[in-house]
């Protein structure tokens, strides 16, 4: 016999609307009273069982893929990634299509990128105003939406890349009411989403253009952008299934790593700018650490930052079959929830977890089930090493070109938008002077 764990007794829509606007106090509320495994009821996804403790997180990222499907649980995005993303697929097709994704975020080579990423920062860096307080999320947003451009993209014409500058933002701050029209693609031909389906139309236009080019670059073998190594792949039928990928399945990969590396990244740079800005030790031990070119504890700052302010709260799985977890044997239909930012909070894992304390990460060995930014098993985020090599490599070239105020301000709220935990002012920051460097 199947049971589901106890959760709170309000109806799914009460639910939904509690989790849209406070989606981590309200999981923090309900494992206060229903200890590390509780089932929540969301209006259109029934059941969700949260896991807290590392040991059940295992069970799910070391299951077996064709049972705990990641990309049903996504598909909510469907109506702006498309459904060929690989956020989106499932079983064969994902392992097949994740593979022919990997090499561009090999640590090698993304390394190859240190240059222009740090060049990037830096020409961003030196326009930001000095002696007056700005948010930073829109500077970090500009930053690795241009890093996405030209690494994973590699955009070079100029108009394309300013149109696409342009573009992107809009399609990001999407209210809740597109929302509905992401989640239902069907709903885009209905006139209150036309506006949504046109923006959406601007985006593929150039991206279609991008595949186009690479299509009919001489040069394609030496390029290495992931565009060129996925066409590559894709001419040589390197797929499992002997498929090519059409253009429209590269638009939706593309679509993709816009989608989810750009937000994401520039979100986790301004969580670590707001708590190293309330941390002046924390804050002139980075600089240090920057001047002289030690990672290390650069590295720590970016990690404890993903640990104490995770980017993403939790990640989910659909059961395809019933399995058992924690104790129970769930029915299939149920998804199941790595709640990260319950982990990360936890006082049997994570020793004083409400501090900041980047420190504690220097030499750690994390285990993939307490330090899970980047979710895990399978599905583990494809950018992850991207991810870490901006955050230390833009955080470096901050704090080496400005000298930051510290403030005694209270810490920024978390906003959500999308899935992505915000700092509710944008991480407002003040730059105290310009520093010259060579
Ligand atoms: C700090 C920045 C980032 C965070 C916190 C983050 C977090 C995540 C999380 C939690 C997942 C879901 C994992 C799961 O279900 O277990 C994910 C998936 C993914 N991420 Fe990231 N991500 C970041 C940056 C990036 C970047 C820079 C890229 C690429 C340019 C990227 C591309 C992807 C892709 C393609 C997937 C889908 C993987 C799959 O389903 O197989 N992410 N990310």
């Amino acid at each position: 016999m199947t049971t589901l764990p106890p959760g709170p007794p309000l109806p799914a829509a009460v639910q939904t609307a509690l989790m849209l606007r406070w989606w981590s106090a309200y999981a923090f509320a309900c494992q206060r009273r229903y200890g590390d495994v509780f089932t929540v009821r969301l209006t259109g996804f029934g059941a969700g069982v949260y896991l807290a403790n590392p040991r059940d997180i295992k069970t799910v990222f070391a299951g077996d893929p064709h049972i705990y499907h990641a990309g049903e649980a996504n598909s909510v995005l469907g109506g702006m990634l498309g459904p060929s993303s690989v956020l989106l697929l499932d079983d064969d097709l994902h392992r097949d299509r994740r593979r022919l994704m990997m090499a561009p975020f090999h640590r090698d080579a993304v390394a190859r990128q240190r240059g222009l990423i740090a060049e990037i920062a830096a020409a961003n860096i030196a326009g930001w105003p000095v002696g007056v307080d700005f948010p930073v999320a829109p500077k970090m947003s500009e930053i690795t939406l241009e890093v996405i451009l030209r690494t994973a993209i590699g955009a070079t014409d100029d108009q394309r890349l300013a149109a696409m500058r342009a573009l992107m933002p809009r399609l990001l701050t999407l209210g809740t009411f597109d929302t509905l029209a992401i989640a239902r693609p069907s709903l885009q031909h209905r006139r209150p989403w036309r506006a949504l389906r046109r923006r959406i139309a601007e985006v593929d236009e150039l991206l279609y253009a991008e595949i186009a080019d690479r299509r009919a670059d001489p040069n394609l073998a030496e390029r290495t952008d992931t565009l060129a190594m996925l066409v590559r792949a894709s001419k040589e039928g390197a797929g499992q299934d002997g498929r090519q990928m059409t253009d429209a399945e590269l638009r939706d990969q593309l679509m993709t790593l816009l989608l989810a590396g750009h937000d994401t990244t520039a979100t986790a740079l301004s969580w670590a700018l707001e708590r190293l800005t309330r941390h002046p030790q924390a804050l002139a031990h980075a600089a240090t650490a920057a001047h002289s070119g030690d990672e290390d504890y650069l590295d720590a700052v970016a990690k404890e930052t993903l640990r104490i302010r995770p980017v993403i709260f939790d990640v989910g799985r659909v059961l395809t079959a019933p399995a058992e977890i924690a104790g129970y044997r769930l029915p299939a239909g149920t998804t199941v929830i790595p709640a990260i930012g319950l982990v990360h909070a936890e006082p049997a894992v994570y020793d004083d977890p409400g501090r900041f304390r980047p420190e504690r990460m220097l030499g750690a060995t994390l285990s993939p089930t307490t330090w899970l930014p980047f979710g895990g098993g399978n599905r583990r985020c494809l950018g992850a090493n991207l991810a870490m090599a901006e955050m230390r490599i833009v955080l470096g070239e901050v704090l080496r070109r400005v000298e930051l105020a510290t403030t005694t301000a209270p810490g920024e709220s978390l906003r959500i938008s999308g899935v992505i935990q915000q700092p509710h002012r944008g991480a407002v920051i003040r730059v105290r002077a310009q520093l010259h460097t060579e």
